[in-house]
Formats: structure tokens, C-alpha cells, sequence
């Protein structure tokens, strides 16, 4: 009884309160599934501002799955450039696909289907259950678990691992508004329960929440550190042409064009010329300028001219490197 409560006092709040968001929309279901399934790829890494403009441009170019799965690399990349992680462009285009050959072309609304498909994974799938099917299910991230932290003061490494959260996110209740429900939670983390300076007068469910009781918030300390990487960046430049090498070592950026860079294991004396923050990547980079070409030279490097590096298909990344040797 008392869980339905505070889910109903959630929902007031939502509807009184939610953002206006392009795939909020009130749609016809299969778009309602495309879009949560774009979106939510979309918000795998991403914040709510950024994605916005993104999401409005790829709707807008590529408007359904079965148009989704027959655009061309080259394409999609350009749609998601800016946006980073771009693995993730790649497997949306091959969850289109196998949803058009397995699936009759649609979103299958089962968790077991959802999490074999490319670029799913547990938190994904609880998204799409609950938001495009109305299903019952309530996406833990990083908005949501503050909320439940707080609500139940958690503060021991036990009580905030995963697997513990995921067994008490039932405190938060359901409702047959499943769809609303999970993106009140995650409204409520975003706009109320801030990770500083939590805005507890508007909270609907302040009365009954034990941080606001002790008025101790900050204990959320479950992040993952920013691991410290160090890594010779080389420019090698010839008549206005820079070397890029299509990436094939590093983890991030895989496939993209960047500068061929090598790492280097906790070396003693550093002295870095950039600084770069990926994933949870700390990246100190010292930028360097060989003169023997032939080191680099690869059957993956390839010459870009300098006027051509702002508006071409590259990384972030690599746009902000030719931005800092432009400007130096
Ligand atoms: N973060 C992840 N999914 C979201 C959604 N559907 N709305 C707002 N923020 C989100």
C-alpha cells in the first residue's frame, strides 16, 4: 500500500513537471519503439541536452527500423559524429538488421529476445521493456539509483553494488503507467535529486525519504575512477596534409581515423601537452613530431588535408588534436 503511494506521488510529480523530449512524443507504437530504441542507444553515454538535436536529425533522416538497417555506414557515422562510443551506431544498425530478418521487423517485448540483440544489455533492455512496451520493469542508471540510494540512505560498498540495488529497486513500486513510471524515476534523479545540491523542497517524496531526514546526501562514492593513461601522440605533416591512421589497436575509437598514437606503461617522467577525458580514460598525451615518416606509414595510415579535417568524418578526438596543433 505504501509503495503505491509513493509511486502515485511520482507519477503527479511527472506529469505536473516532465521535460518535453523528441521521444516522448505521443506516437503510434511501432514509431514509439523506434524511437525508444534510437534514444536509448543514444543515452547509453550521453546526457539528455546533448542527445536531444541528435536524436531530432537521425529521426528525421532515417525515420524506421527498416530504413535503419539499410543505411550505409558512411551515413550513420556522420549522423552520430560528435556524439562518441561509436560502436554503439554500429550495432544499432546490426539490431536493425537481425530484427528485420529475425523478427518480422519489429522489437521483440521480452527481455531473454531483447539482450541477444547488439548493443542491448541489461540496462537497455529494462528501458525498452518499460518504456515502449509498458512493462512493469524499472531501468537501474545512474538517476535512478541516486534516487533509491538516498530514499534508503545506502551507504555501505556492499548496499550500493549492483546486484544489491537490482534486488531493492522493488522499494520503488510499479504501476500499471509503467512507461511514465520508469522515466519519472528517471526524471526525478535528473531534475530533483540532483547529485549536488539535491533540490528536496520539490521532491514529491522527500517525507519519506531517510537522507532528507539526516539531511546527509553525499555518499555516493560508487564511481568508477578516471584511470590515468599516457599516451605519444605522432604529427607527422606534409604539404597541409596531416597522417591519420584508421585505428585498429585501442579499444576506443575502433576503426576511426586518428593520429597514430602509442602507449606507454606508467612511464616515470611525462610531460604532457594534452589532456583528454574518454570513457573512464584520463588521457595525458604528449604530442611529438618525427621526422621519419616511415614509421608510421602503414597500410591503415592514409593523408588528410588540413581543410578537410573540420567537416570530415572523424572522432571528436581527433578534431580537438588538429585543433590544438592549428592553434600552436
Ligand atoms: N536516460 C536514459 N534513458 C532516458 C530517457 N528515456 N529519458 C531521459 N533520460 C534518459
Amino acid at each position: 500500500m505504501k509503495d503505491q503511494f509513493l509511486t502515485k506521488k511520482i507519477l503527479n510529480w511527472y506529469d505536473l513537471n516532465k521535460r518535453s523530449l523528441p521521444w516522448r512524443k505521443n506516437v503510434l507504437s511501432a514509431k514509439k519503439q523506434y524511437f525508444t530504441l534510437v534514444s536509448e542507444f543514444m543515452l547509453q553515454q550521453t546526457q539528455v541536452a546533448t542527445v536531444i538535436p541528435y536524436f531530432k536529425r537521425f529521426i528525421k533522416e532515417i525515420p524506421n527500423l527498416n530504413s535503419l538497417a539499410k543505411t550505409s555506414d558512411k551515413k550513420l557515422l556522420k549522423l552520430w559524429e560528435g556524439l562518441g562510443y561509436y560502436s554503439r551506431v554500429k550495432n544499432l544498425k546490426k539490431t536493425a538488421q537481425i530484427l528485420k530478418k529475425n523478427f518480422q521487423g519489429k522489437l521483440p517485448n521480452n527481455f531473454e529476445d531483447l539482450i541477444s540483440l547488439p548493443g542491448i544489455g541489461n540496462y537497455t533492455a529494462n528501458a525498452i521493456l518499460a518504456i515502449a512496451f509498458n512493462k512493469p520493469y524499472i531501468p537501474l542508471d545512474g538517476n535512478v539509483e541516486r534516487v533509491l540510494k538516498r530514499y534508503l540512505f545506502l551507504k555501505e560498498n556492499k548496499e550500493i553494488s549492483k546486484e544489491y540495488l537490482s534486488k531493492k529497486k522493488s522499494i520503488l513500486g510499479s504501476s500499471i503507467r509503467s512507461s511514465d513510471y520508469a522515466q519519472a524515476l528517471m526524471e526525478l534523479g535528473a531534475l530533483i535529486c540532483k547529485p549536488i545540491n539535491p533540490l528536496c523542497s520539490k521532491c514529491p517524496i522527500s517525507n519519506k525519504c531517510k537522507s532528507f531526514k539526516k539531511r546527509e546526501f553525499n555518499f555516493i562514492k560508487n564511481r568508477k575512477k578516471n584511470l590515468d593513461k599516457y599516451f605519444i601522440l605522432s604529427v607527422y605533416k606534409k604539404d597541409k596534409k596531416y597522417l591519420l591512421v584508421k585505428n585498429t589497436k585501442f579499444k576506443f575509437l575502433k576503426n576511426l581515423g586518428i593520429f597514430p598514437m602509442q602507449e606507454l606503461m606508467k612511464p616515470k617522467k611525462f610531460k604532457k601537452t594534452l589532456n583528454f577525458k574518454m570513457s573512464n580514460m584520463n588521457m595525458n598525451i604528449k604530442i611529438e613530431y618525427p621526422k621519419d615518416i616511415r614509421e608510421a606509414s602503414s597500410f591503415y595510415s592514409y593523408w588528410v588535408d588540413q581543410k578537410k579535417i573540420r567537416n570530415s568524418m572523424l572522432p571528436t578526438f581527433t578534431k580537438k588534436v588538429f585543433k590544438y596543433l592549428e592553434s600552436h
